[in-house]
């Protein structure tokens, strides 16, 4: 099985770029699955119902979040209800909308998917990383098991990724918005990957009018972030998965333009 990680979608400009490459990357490279962070899909942060919906339309069969899983109010409901979205597992139990694993069955298989958050340099108050993963494993119904780690730093995603090397089928990062060149698998056939990386303009930082960013972090006050815009790119990652055992196979890192 052929499964293709998308990185963090970045608002409409974003959700576009990807619907108008991902139906025919899908044919071109025979893909299965497509899972995608979706935390910044909405603009202005955040994920709502119809940023979802778009990118369920455009060929995506299920989406992860991050530290912006819960910046619109107004999705609480459609993240409970959604049985195809993942927020971060280690957030509390019993107040927190959605839920942190999905058992998708895809007709031919069922997929695991799982989300989760560091607790380095980003929201970090949050249950332990490696204790929340181990829980949610409990819980998987299938050796093929995708987890993304929404996480600041690379040590820690590292270290996840060896963690997990031998009992998930792939541990992709999200968060940092910027490709890493170390897809690989690792000695006990996890694929991997440090972050996916971005969808959406080249020309910015994180998807964000540059300009604002460089003004911000001279001079320390609060600014609104708009979206550039822009040329774009989607970066992600492709990982050949051995259906029975859920091994990865093979992994390579892609920015399609
Ligand atoms: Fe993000
Ligand atoms: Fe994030």
């Amino acid at each position: 099985m052929r499964i293709l990680c998308i990185g963090d979608v970045v608002g409409s400009v974003g959700c576009e770029f990807l619907r108008s490459r991902l139906p025919a990357l899908k044919k071109v490279k025979g893909i299965d699955f497509v899972i995608c962070n979706g935390e910044n899909s909405a603009d202005g942060n955040g994920i709502t119902e119809s940023s979802a919906r778009f990118l369920f339309d455009s060929g995506v069969d299920a989406i992860t979040l991050g530290n912006h899983a819960f910046r619109r109010k107004e999705a609480y409901e459609f993240l409970d209800e959604n049985p195809f979205i993942a927020r971060p597992a280690n957030f509390p139990e019993g107040t927190t909308p959605g839920r942190g694993i999905l058992n998708i069955d895809t007709g031919r298989r069922i997929i695991t998917v799982i989300n989760i958050m560091g607790n380095m340099c980003i929201d970090n108050n949050l249950d332990c990383a490696f204790a929340c993963v181990d829980k949610m494993l409990e819980m998987a119904q299938s050796r093929i098991i995708l987890v993304d780690f929404h996480a600041e730093t690379t040590s820690e995603k590292r270290a996840m990724g060896f963690y997990l090397d031998g009992r998930v089928s792939v541990v992709f990062g999200t968060h940092t918005h910027v490709q890493t060149s170390d897809a690989q698998v690792l000695p006990g056939a996890t694929g991997y990957i440090t972050d996916l990386g971005m969808t959406g303009t080249k020309d910015s930082v994180l998807g964000v009018k540059k300009e604002i960013i460089i003004q911000k972090l001279k001079t320390k006050l609060p600014a609104r972030f708009d979206l550039a815009s822009g040329e774009c790119k989607m970066e992600c990652a492709l990982f050949d998965i051995d259906d029975n055992s859920g091994k990865c196979l093979e992994s390579r890192s892609l920015r399609i333009e």
